[in-house]
């Protein structure tokens, strides 16, 4: 499997996403502000996979922490927790995974624990949150094969391989077991404008994994599928809105309205740390926003005019009408989503 992202005893070692496929560079972060700007830039992207590093990140500074007593060594936590939660605003698996980083810490400070006994805990649960996450691929992978079907032509947009987790993938996870049951022909993976994920990380991954891949970039995808060459959709997300409604790499609305109007189902894969059943709707996820020079330029090449204002959403929102199904590690949900969604955590 992929080394997207470890913890060595003096730092987080992640692979340097936005370097792929040209270069495979390993950024080692020994301080969490290391860590948080290493999200914010991209070296590491992927909703669980940022959520992985934000732990990591935060275990990593308190372990450096010079506190002598429980009272600032919680001042520092504090101020770590805040850090991972202004890198990037719309994968809930951030704000989850250090939503699960207070509460062991909260339960060790009730238990009267000493800063060392913390600083193990808080080791201890994001190395839990990389294992987890690692499992709950492979799971989404076995529940999401049998909906693929045999000699199935897929498609998919962005990264949401093991690249973007902790390892596997999600809807790529859903790919590989698919393909090791001898069920998929191919993939078509998006290109993925502007910061081309697509091209650069999900065709990395299905190539070395020896799946057959073609590249293509988004507006080609709506007359594959006019002519009968899509048997398949399944894309990750960066947060499920309770209704089930999702954010996911800008661009997924539109391949999701040419599946429907190509009768192509369409899946979403994402653990449970991706379903956030505090937001109501798709309008109430915070869509981030990224510089304009992601789309004024390719690489160092410039291809639009300064003078030009620039949109650059890094997200959008597919409605659940348009959804098929929600691939999770516990199992599909279908709509009605709202119920469906709601069970899984009861
Ligand atoms: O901006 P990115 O690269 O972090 O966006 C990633 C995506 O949109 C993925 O599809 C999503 O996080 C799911 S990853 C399993």
């Amino acid at each position: 499997m992929l080394p997207t992202i470890e913890r060595q005893p003096d730092a987080v070692v992640m692979i340097d996403q936005r370097k792929l496929p040209a270069q495979e560079v390993y950024v080692h972060c020994k301080t969490a502000n290391e860590v948080a700007k290493a999200i914010k830039t991209m070296v590491i992207r992927g909703a669980p996979a940022i959520g992985v590093a934000a732990a990591y990140g935060i275990a990593l500074g308190m372990q450096k922490s010079k506190a002598q007593g429980t009272r600032e060594f919680a001042v520092e936590f504090n101020k770590l927790c805040e850090l991972m939660a202004g890198t990037r605003p719309t994968a809930v698996n951030l704000f989850w995974a250090i939503g699960q980083m207070k509460k062991v810490f909260a339960a060790g400070v009730q238990a009267g624990e000493s800063v060392e006994e913390l600083k193990a805990r808080l080791n201890a649960e994001a190395q839990k949150i990389h294992d987890d996450d690692v499992a709950s691929c492979q799971a989404m992978g076995r529940f999401g094969a049998e909906v693929v079907p045999p000699n199935a032509r897929i498609l998919t947009h962005c990264n949401a391989g093991a690249l973007a987790t902790a390892g596997y993938g999600t809807a790529l996870g859903v790919i590989r077991a698919a393909a090791e049951q001898g069920k998929v022909q191919g993939v078509f993976a998006d290109e993925t404008r502007p910061f081309l994920q697509g091209a650069r990380l999900t065709a990395w991954e299905l190539v070395r994994d020896h799946i057959p891949t073609t590249v293509i970039t988004e507006s080609m995808a709506g007359p594959l599928m006019r002519d009968g060459k899509i048997d398949f959709i399944v894309v990750g997300a960066d947060r499920i809105a309770a209704n089930g409604d999702f954010a996911n790499k800008i661009g997924t609305y539109t391949v999701a309205m040419m599946a429907k109007a190509h009768g192509v189902p369409f899946y979403v894969a994402a653990p449970l740390s991706t379903i956030d059943l505090n937001t109501p709707d798709g309008g109430a996820i915070p869509i981030e926003e990224r510089n304009r020079r992601e789309v004024t330029h390719v690489g160092s090449t410039q291809v639009a005019p300064d003078a030009a204002s620039v949109w650059n959403p890094a997200f959008d929102v597919t409605p659940h009408a348009l959804v098929s199904g929600i691939i999770t590690e516990r199992g599909i949900c279908r709509a009605p989503f709202d119920q469906s969604l709601a069970a899984l955590f009861r």
